[in-house]
């Protein structure tokens, strides 16, 4: 989604923009530009494609000056061109506006604005708002602020927005409706940005703008008011982050930083949240397990990753507690008419607390009475400060599009949720709840294990790498790993990868077996049925020629007869397999795209916060 960043201070806007927009690329965008003011007057650069094509365009044609902003933009209204790239100007060339979201109503305003005089050069719904503002500065307004608070009124939909104008030439001007925007405050220097990192290292404190907040940044300080002109308050938070935690490291990519950073940030968590005395106590979390007790049941909603950590959560729950669990794709709950009550808990899972549809579901829930649990990774994030509760998955900052530690941190949190719940409810007993944290306790341990055995599974990967497709099996708690596996390889290698319920296999899908399709059996063992089960669905495949790669417990000797390739794993308890298993998936997927050269940190098309519907 589109990356904002705006500059009100003394040094060259454009330099500290583009180096903010670089660390936003995660984001996903197509185009990008910047606009500067210069001894009065604004001085606009854009370009198609990355970043890199946008320096090379300053490099030929320079503007200097402050304050400035800059986007980069993920095309939604109009193809990706330098037209339609931001920032977009009003007829005058007196105001630059950028912008995160979509204006639903744009056409109607256009008409409106043409029918008085205005020119559009573009076919986004964005350049409606410089327009907008110049309208309302003819029209009466008293100064700038009030215009764009008008013009605001106006707009329906999701924005976060950048301004500039010539009006006054020290400020740069933000506002936020559905769309994450923060303002940061440096050492006599302010800045805007749609996340964090973006400006971590020049910051020292952050506020975090509310939905309907216009904020007026001024070499002389920050002031915010409302959508009825009243000015508010909004405290500075501390920055805890570094611009280390950023950085690579050293890895070839940030996913395959992040990749790596999984045990440490389980370990963390389970340093957090467990006690010394193997007893799981979640700390500042605000929702009373007793409270949980009265629940009749629970909804688990969210999208992609996030979704898959859900379907996850849902067997877990169901199976450590008492308590009757679904879940749904949050784009698809928020249209659903479900029934809910006050005795149902919605838990929301996200990794960047900005999804528009798991936001959407969210307060369509509230809307109905439902206590609302967020498992998030954003700190001051939308769906963090909307929620009843929060447990934060604190994985850190995941600059890889593809979700990787911040999905795994989703699964420990929903393990360690699971096993308060049902200690809290009586659904397992001090003894089980010991076992269970003993053996939660080993999975950091096997994901290591897993780490080390890399170049293995890159061999692996290099040998299938190049066909069209590959399919993912798996069986109950490994059935959302599945789907997991092939997201990430998908998202990544481009390989067309499907996940699977191996005992659907039958139904259709083994139609597909033949000599040449990778088939990833994740058949780790089990201490029920499911293990003999995934045998017998391996087998089937065999008969049938298929090319089995499996994800197996170390020295399952089983294996070697039914599958061409094995990736081992360390043995784990079933129902905390999934943490250690995926891992494997991630590492499988990464070196597809390794081998097929893809921009695994930018995937294409992909976004890392999806902020529209
Ligand atoms: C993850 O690899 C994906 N890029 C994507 O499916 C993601 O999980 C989904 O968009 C939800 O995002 P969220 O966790 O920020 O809500």
């Amino acid at each position: 989604m589109c990356g904002i960043v705006g500059y009100v201070g003394k040094q060259e806007a454009v330099p500290l923009l583009l180096d903010g927009l670089k660390r936003l690329e995660y984001r996903g965008y197509d185009s990008a530009g910047v606009a500067i003011i210069r001894n009065g007057q604004i001085a606009v650069q854009k370009s198609t494609g990355r970043l890199s094509a946008l320096e090379d365009r300053l490099h030929r044609s320079p503007i200097s000056g402050h304050p400035g902003i800059g986007h980069t933009r993920w095309a939604t209204h109009g193809e990706p061109s330098e037209i339609n790239a931001h920032p977009h100007l009003d007829g005058k060339k007196h105001i630059a506006v950028v912008h995160n979201g979509i204006i639903e109503n744009y056409l109607e305003l256009r008409q409106k604005l043409e029918s008085t005089g205005s020119k559009f050069l573009s076919q986004t719904d964005t350049e409606v708002i410089p327009h907008l503002i110049a309208y309302e500065l003819d029209h009466g307004a008293k100064n700038l602020l009030e215009a764009i608070r008008r013009a605001l009124q106006q707009a329906r939909g999701a924005y976060a927005l950048g301004i500039l104008s010539t009006d006054n030439p020290n400020a740069v001007y933000a506002a936020r409706h559905g769309s994450p925007l923060i303002v940061g405050i440096g050492d006599e220097e302010f800045f805007i940005a749609s996340d964090v990192p973006a400006i971590l290292g020049r910051i020292q404190s952050v506020i975090y703008l509310e939905d309907g907040d216009i904020a007026c940044l001024q070499p002389s300080g920050v002031s915010v008011i409302r959508p009825d002109g009243a000015t508010v308050t909004r405290d500075a938070v501390p920055v805890t982050l570094n611009a280390e935690a950023a950085e690579r490291a050293g890895f070839e990519t940030f996913m395959l930083k992040e990749i790596h950073e999984q045990p440490r940030v389980l370990r963390n968590l389970l340093a957090r949240h467990v006690s010394p005395d193997n007893r799981v106590s979640l700390r500042d979390f605000d929702l009373p397990l007793g409270d949980i007790q009265k629940l009749d049941r629970v909804l688990i909603t969210s999208c992609g990753t996030a979704y898959h950590a859900g379907m996850y959560g849902k067997i877990l729950l169901e199976s450590l507690t008492g308590l009757a669990v679904e879940t749904d794709l949050a784009s698809e709950f928020r249209y659903r008419d479900a029934k809910l009550d006050p005795r149902t808990l919605i838990i929301s899972v996200s990794q960047s607390g900005e999804t528009a549809d798991t936001l959407a579901a969210v307060r369509a829930a509230k809307k109905r009475g439902c206590k609302t649990l967020a498992i998030c990774n954003a700190p001051g994030s939308t769906l963090t400060r909307e929620s009843d509760a929060v447990f934060f998955t604190e994985a850190g900052p995941e600059i890889g599009v593809a979700s990787t530690k911040a999905y795994t941190a989703q699964l420990m949190a929903f393990a360690l949720l699971a096993i308060a719940v049902g200690r809290a409810r009586g659904d397992i007993s001090p003894s089980e709840e010991l076992d269970l944290v003993r053996d939660l306790r080993a999975v950091p341990d096997a994901i290591v294990y897993v780490l080390d055995r890399k170049e293995h599974i890159k061999a692996i990967a290099g040998k299938h790498h190049d066909g069209p497709s590959s399919l993912y099996l798996g069986r109950k708690f490994n059935y959302p790993t599945a789907l997991e596996g092939a997201l990430k390889n998908k998202e990544i290698s481009y390989q067309h990868a499907e996940g699977y319920a191996a005992g659907e296999m039958k139904h259709g899908p083994i139609a597909l077996i033949n000599e040449y399709l990778p088939v990833i059996c994740i058949c780790t063992k089990t201490a029920d049925e499911v293990y003999e089960k995934m045998i017998s669905n391996m087998k089937e495949l065999q008969a049938r020629h298929g090319r089995i790669i499996a994800l197996a417990t170390d020295d399952d000797a089983n294996m070697r007869a039914i599958a061409e390739d094995i990736i081992y794993v360390p043995a784990a308890r079933d129902c905390f397999s999934p943490i250690v298993n995926i891992v494997a998936l991630q590492l499988l997927a990464y070196y597809a795209a390794h081998a097929r050269g893809t921009d695994i940190d930018k995937p294409r098309n992909l976004a890392k916060s999806v902020t529209v519907e």
